[in-house]
């Protein structure tokens, strides 16, 4: 099977590409290859390539940028997905998806499963949600992955930007007011291979049953404070981690204080998800 894997460069994109190596050619492609704001290019190299599956975790993913460039980060995570998934009907090939824990407000106390009611804060939010309901509205046998607070040990991220002040300064000073679920790239693209492999040669009743949008986020859940703090414990830096309110911190974006989401759907379908301080403590090694 031809597997079509875009933003190929991207913290979780690059990890894809070792992951889906055993289930089939996979067509790796950055954004000089197929750039997602050009969508007559989208279009052209979807024909060209002819994939069996295509997996899509290439984003516009500034999430305080967005606020000012609110037309191409909808093109990027809403319009080029949904040509995509209109190629994907004419070749009749299943779609894989990656959105994000953005899209619901925060307001909830609890976990977020996949039925509750979205409503996101912010542009980002707004226009991975239009992705996610132009791929639904397709019709195509789908898989709508919602991950949250994306790191790894390669690209911009959280981990690498505490690593790097960590070491430089006495005193990090960190919102302590937004719960949410750190989740590895590593394990969001085991974890999809393991979906992938179960769904290989499945037949429309398996996508029935089975397709559809699914909670992935480490278990467990931290805010941005005990996340810095357990980096820094486990990196041994010798800096401090001071807790902040997010009034303090303010951003162009506002951001759900409460993104925590429970993937239990996930785990009762497919296979377990590791803890976020495990999945932390192997990926620092
Ligand atoms: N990062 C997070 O914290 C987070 C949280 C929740 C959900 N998600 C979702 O998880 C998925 C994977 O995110 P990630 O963390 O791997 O993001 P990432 O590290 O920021 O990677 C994004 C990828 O998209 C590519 N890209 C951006 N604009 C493009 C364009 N116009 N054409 C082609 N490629 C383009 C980037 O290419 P360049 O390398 O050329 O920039 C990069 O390869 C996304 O759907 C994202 O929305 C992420």
């Amino acid at each position: 099977m031809k597997i079509l894997l875009t933003g190929a460069t991207g913290q979780v994109g690059f990890e894809l590409k070792r992951s889906l190596q055993t289930l089939g050619e996979v067509i790796a492609l950055d954004r000089g290859q197929m750039d997602l704001s050009d969508l007559d290019q989208v279009r052209d190299v979807v024909r060209q390539v002819k994939p069996g599956l295509i997996v899509n975790p290439a984003a516009y993913t500034l999430v305080d940028r967005a606020e000012n460039e609110p037309e191409l980060a909808h093109r990027i995570n809403a319009e080029a997905p949904a040509v995509m998934a209109t190629e994907a009907i004419r070749l009749g090939c299943p779609m894989v998806h990656y959105s994000t824990d953005y899209v619901f407000d925060g307001s909830k106390q609890q976990p977020y499963v996949e039925s509750d009611a979205v409503n996101p804060v912010n542009v980002y939010g707004q226009s991975k949600l239009a992705g996610e309901q132009a791929i639904a509205a397709a019709g195509i046998p789908h898989l709508i992955l919602r991950t949250s607070w994306v790191y790894g040990m390669r690209g911009k991220n959280f981990l690498q930007t505490m690593l790097r002040l960590g070491a430089e300064r006495d005193e990090l000073r960190v919102v302590a007011d937004q719960l949410g679920a750190p989740t590895w790239s590593r394990t969001i693209a085991d974890t999809t291979a393991v979906l992938l492999a179960q769904a290989r040669g499945a037949d429309q009743d398996w996508w029935d049953r089975n397709g559809g949008v699914y909670h992935l986020s480490s278990q467990g859940q931290t805010t941005w404070h005990g996340f810095t703090e357990a980096i820094v414990t486990k990196a041994g830096l010798a800096c401090r981690v001071t807790p902040i309110g997010s009034s303090e911190y303010p951003t162009p974006a506002r951001r759900p204080s409460n993104s925590v989401m429970s993937s239990d759907k996930l785990i009762q379908r497919f296979c377990a998800i590791p803890e976020w301080e495990q999945a932390l403590y192997l990926c620092l090694g």
